[in-house]
């Protein structure tokens, strides 16, 4: 991992504005190349944002250098599913996945309603190794594997962290 620190100031709650920065970063990605095209992630995100999905990372200079989308209850109905991690190109390997994925686990031990234990689940594809090795490093483990998931060929494995009991419960 490279040294050097990215001036992560804040991690806000995106708005409209900051639709095109984020398909920026996304289309600048494997999630991009592989996944999603300009015309088919503007709309998701875009309806993602209204929702109060979407966290940008912000540095002190107000520039967006990553973003992630985070569904409270987008698993089984109840539990966080965290979708489209993705980190502007020239910040990788910089520690600011890390500490999305921290801002992530932070809300979910938040919530106070049912399941009493908090657990935060996400899909990573098979072709993606280092992002995998990423999750991993970061307390996540692998408990499934979906073939042909978003496309003939495409696997996927689904993969979870068990965040232990929320805030005051
Ligand atoms: C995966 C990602 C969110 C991690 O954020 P990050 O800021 O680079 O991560 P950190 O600096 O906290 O941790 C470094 C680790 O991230 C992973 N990583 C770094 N660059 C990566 C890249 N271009 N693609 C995938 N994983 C990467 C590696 O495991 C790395 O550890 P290593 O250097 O020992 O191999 C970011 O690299 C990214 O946006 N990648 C492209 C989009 C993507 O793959 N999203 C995940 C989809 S499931």
């Amino acid at each position: 991992m490279k040294t050097g620190n990215a001036e992560i100031v804040s991690f806000t709650l995106a708005k409209s504005k900051d639709l095109g920065d984020c398909v920026d970063i996304l289309m600048d990605s494997i999630l991009g190349e592989e996944y999603f095209s300009r015309e088919t992630i503007e709309p998701l995100l875009s309806k993602a944002i209204k929702q109060h999905e979407v966290t940008v990372a912000k540095k002190n200079s107000g520039e967006i250098i990553g973003f992630y989308r985070l569904v409270l209850n987008g698993v089984f109905l109840v539990f966080a599913y965290i979708h489209l991690i993705a980190v502007k190109t020239e910040y990788r390997g910089r520690g600011v996945g890390t500490k999305i994925l921290q801002d992530a686990e932070r809300k979910i031990l938040e919530q106070k309603d049912y399941p009493k234990i908090k657990k935060s689940f996400l899909l990573v594809g098979k072709i993606n190794r280092r992002a995998k090795r990423y999750y991993e490093r970061n307390g996540y483990k692998k408990v499934s594997t979906l073939d042909d998931l978003f496309d003939k060929g495409d696997t996927e494995f689904l993969m979870v962290k068990d965040l232990g009991r929320g805030v005051s419960q």
